[in-house]
């Protein structure tokens, strides 16, 4: 038996050990099959054994493997600890961790600043670090923490200054009014990952901020504030960390040391199945073929696409209306809800990520990835195969980070693209100009510097350290679950944009591009590429994995009121939804209220979605719904959303003045901006209110008749 366990990779190696050969960087106890022929007969009892053994870990807590955060999957068997798991003061203190590093993330950004943290804090001043994801602890214990270690929190604001989904809990807990307990123990830092063109502005790290130093926690520098707007989170969080570790390192006595180098991961190769392997599945229970748990945020269905046709008609830039059915599913949504697609990574991409690295030979090998601290969540599933990591786990086609070329240039294949690389991570500028503005990802960047030989020796593991994961896009659901129950439609731009001969194209909408492609027989138009729509093992024909986000964007209770619906481009999506509904309830004689929607795009021709759909509506119900398009390059004078509601102001203010009606804005954060402006001056100029425009917006607010989504 022994010999086919998987054995913790021993702390002994020395990171030099594991670079020190390209592709043999492999180490620990490393499984060699001594005799094939007990290893088949072992091989079925085995896996069931480890199956029952994750299953067994997964279940009483609900958590099943989530990518990207959760940590450990089946590398702990000792199930005598999961009830301190939760508790990160037990945590630090078995793990003998000095610093905690807390990070509240919904794309990465928060996660990455985090574990760039936690890796210097250790590299630098020899703390013992861990990042830990908001949500995999409770905060009860949090008056227990010990008055010599520290927590600093990195902290993504969403929607109206909401936290982000892993983050809820906690910051309900920590800014709920009846939380009493003292927390003068507590030593803390606080930064925010916001972008001022949403108006609640880094909501989530004044808040949480605010509610820990209420409690007598002290806190260590100034709370740190990234703007993306500006693009200057990267220069705050540098200010803002230096000031930290100062604070920190003279509470702490600590003394800087040369900085070393040394991974968090372990990869190993090996052909010893000894569990089952994750060729693309998003959760135990897929790669498994069963459901123990709900449908969510970390285990997706996988539902059939049943419609998937164009919008446009246009030869340059297309929009998807998509229906998945979730009739044979557990998932289910209300109207106003969002719904979250699972992409793949196109077979360009993978294949160039693969070749870049040295992998493409032995793409469907076994690899095993453990943490060497013990402690560091893993970023993708294991067992896995390099294929199946690229396609299906890594972020291979979104935007390069500047640090991580740092490490890259370590391991370059010769001098030229090691100072090249070395340059980009130190120079802003020319990152600015040779990456970003084209919008590289990293294979692609590899092949500019190095046409003639565009290879990197990076090694795997650090490979999977510096990248991050591929994350779920969101949509804003189209259908209306009144209407259609188990249909969920989606209404999608496709990515794509063209540099001097060579395309960008979004990992999620060209995925589904794929399959209007194959469901219309066509042939992947100029610059499109090709995805393994069949999924992992085959299995999943026309399907996608997809989970469903309840948001808080809801038609009035009381039907009767009316409604300013706000949506141009793809923002009118929850709006066909909206429609449909009271549509549905005018056939029933329920007499919902009226329904008055802004719409805009480019032209009548082009670009205007649903048009046959808002025609065949408006002859069902007349007057009960009323358009307003704006079209920008339709005519000399481009006209905006905006300016249809300054056009119908009066309009607009009686129906939320007088009628006690509702406004709904969706789509870009920054039109959401002016839109709210507008409407300001439109209630300004109104004698029946005494307020002015703002107060009575913010009273709309209040009282949930202005609602907002954004992205
Ligand atoms: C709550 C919510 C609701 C949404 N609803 C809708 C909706 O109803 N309809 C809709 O069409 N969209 C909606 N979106 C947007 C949607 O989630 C996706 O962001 C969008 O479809 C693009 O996804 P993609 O994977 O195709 O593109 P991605 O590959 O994610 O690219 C998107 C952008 O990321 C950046 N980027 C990616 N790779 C690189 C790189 N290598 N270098 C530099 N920059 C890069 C670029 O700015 C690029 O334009 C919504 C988003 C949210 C958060
Ligand atoms: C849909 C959406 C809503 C957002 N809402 C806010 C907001 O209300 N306030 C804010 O300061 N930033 C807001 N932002 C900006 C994010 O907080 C910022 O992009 C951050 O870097 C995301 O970090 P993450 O990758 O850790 O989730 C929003 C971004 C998106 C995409
Ligand atoms: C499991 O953990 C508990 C507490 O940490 C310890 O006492 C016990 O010996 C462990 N068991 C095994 C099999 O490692
Ligand atoms: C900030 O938000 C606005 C509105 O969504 C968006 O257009 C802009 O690209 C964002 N900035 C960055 C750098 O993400």
């Amino acid at each position: 038996m022994g010999d086919f366990e998987i054995s913790a990779p021993t702390a002994s190696q020395s990171p030099t050990e594991l670079y020190s050969a390209p592709g043999t960087y492999q180490i620990g106890g490393q499984t060699h099959l001594r005799d094939s022929i007990f290893a088949t007969a072992c091989f079925t009892a085995l896996a069931g054994i480890i199956l029952a053994a994750y299953l067994r870990r997964a279940l009483p807590k609900c958590r099943i493997f989530n990518i990207g955060r959760d940590h450990g999957v089946g590398s702990e068997a000792n199930t005598s600890k999961q009830a301190t798991d939760r508790c990160i003061v037990q945590r630090m203190d078995a793990a003998k961790k000095d610093l905690v590093v807390f990070f509240g993330s919904q794309t990465g950004n928060s996660q990455d600043l985090a574990e760039r943290l936690a890796k210097e804090g250790h590299s630098r001043f020899g703390l013992q670090t861990m990042v830990a994801d908001l949500e995999n602890y409770d905060y009860e214990t949090l008056v227990d923490f010990p008055p010599d270690k520290a927590a600093v929190f990195l902290l993504s604001s969403y929607g109206e200054g909401e936290p982000t989904d892993n983050a809820i809990q906690f910051f309900d807990f920590i800014t709920s009014e009846d939380n009493e307990g003292r927390l003068g123990n507590v030593r803390y830092a606080v930064f925010g990952l916001g972008n001022s063109t949403y108006e609640h502005y880094n909501h989530v790290a004044r808040k949480v901020d605010a509610a820990l130093s209420l409690r007598g926690a002290k806190r260590m520098g100034v709370l740190g504030e990234g703007d993306d707007a500006k693009g200057s989170t990267e220069d705050s969080f540098l200010s803002w960390k230096d000031e930290v570790w100062q604070v920190l390192s003279s509470a702490m006595d600590l003394r800087e040391q040369e900085i070393q180098f040394k991974p968090s991961f372990a990869v190993s190769e090996t052909n010893a199945q000894s569990a089952p392997v994750f060729l693309g599945e998003r959760s135990v229970d897929e790669l498994n073929g069963i459901k123990t748990t709900p449908s969510g945020r970390h285990n997706p269905c996988v539902v059939p696409v049943k419609h998937c046709y164009e919008l446009f008609r246009s030869a340059e830039r297309n929009c998807l209306h998509v229906e998945l059915d979730i009739s044979n599913s557990d998932l289910a949504y209300e109207t106003g809800d969002h719904v979250a697609i699972w992409p793949m990574n196109s077979n360009t991409e993978v294949d160039r990520f693969l070749r870049v690295f040295g992998l493409i030979d032995k793409r469907h090998e076994t690899i095993h990835i453990s943490a060497l601290d013990g402690v560091s969540q893993l970023p993708i599933p294991t067992p896995t195969t390099y294929d199946a990591a690229a396609r299906y786990y890594l972020d291979i086609a979104g935007p390069v980070s500047r640090q991580f070329l740092q490490t890259c240039a370590r391991f370059a294949a010769d001098q030229q693209q090691k100072e090249v690389l070395a340059k980009l991570g130190d120079n802003k500028e020319y990152f600015a100009e040779l990456v970003s503005s084209r919008m590289l990802n990293i294979a692609e960047l590899i092949e500019t510097i190095s046409p003639d030989n565009p290879a990197c020796g990076i090694p795997f593991a650090m490979l999977i350290e510096g990248m991050r994961a591929l994350q779920p896009r969101y949509y804003s659901i189209s259908s209306s679950s009144l209407v259609q129950e188990s249909q969920v439609a989606i209404t999608a731009v496709v990515e794509s944009t063209k540099f001097d001969g060579r395309w960008f194209k979004g990992v999620a909408t060209n995925y589904i591009l794929g399959f209007k492609q194959q469901k219309c027989g066509e042939k992947p138009a100029m610059g499109n590429t090709a995805y393994a729509l069949s999924g992992p093992r085959g299995k999943y024909k026309l399907s996608v994995a997809a989970h469903i986000r309840q948001s808080h964007f809801r038609l009035p209770a009381d039907i009767s009121r009316s409604i300013i619906m706000v949506g141009p481009g793809t923002g009118v999506a929850p709006f066909r939804a909206f429609v449909h509904e009271r549509a549905a309830q005018a056939s029933a004689s329920l007499s919902p209220g009226n329904m008055v929607l802004f719409y805009g795009c480019r032209t009548q021709n082009e670009d205007f979605v649903y048009a046959e759909e808002w025609k065949e509506c408006q002859r069902k119900i007349g007057s009960l719904l009323t358009m307003h398009t704006a079209f920008s390059r339709q005519s000399t004078r481009k006209v905006y959303v905006q300016d249809k509601l300054t056009q119908y102001a009066s309009t607009v203010r009686s129906l939320l003045v007088e009628n006690g009606g509702y406004v709904y804005i969706c789509g870009n954060a920054g039109m959401a901006r002016q839109v709210q402006a507008v409407l300001c001056r439109i209630l300004e100029g109104d004698t029946t209110s005494a307020e002015s425009g703002e107060t009575f917006v913010k009273m709309l607010k209040a009282t949930g008749r202005y609602q907002e989504d954004v992205w």
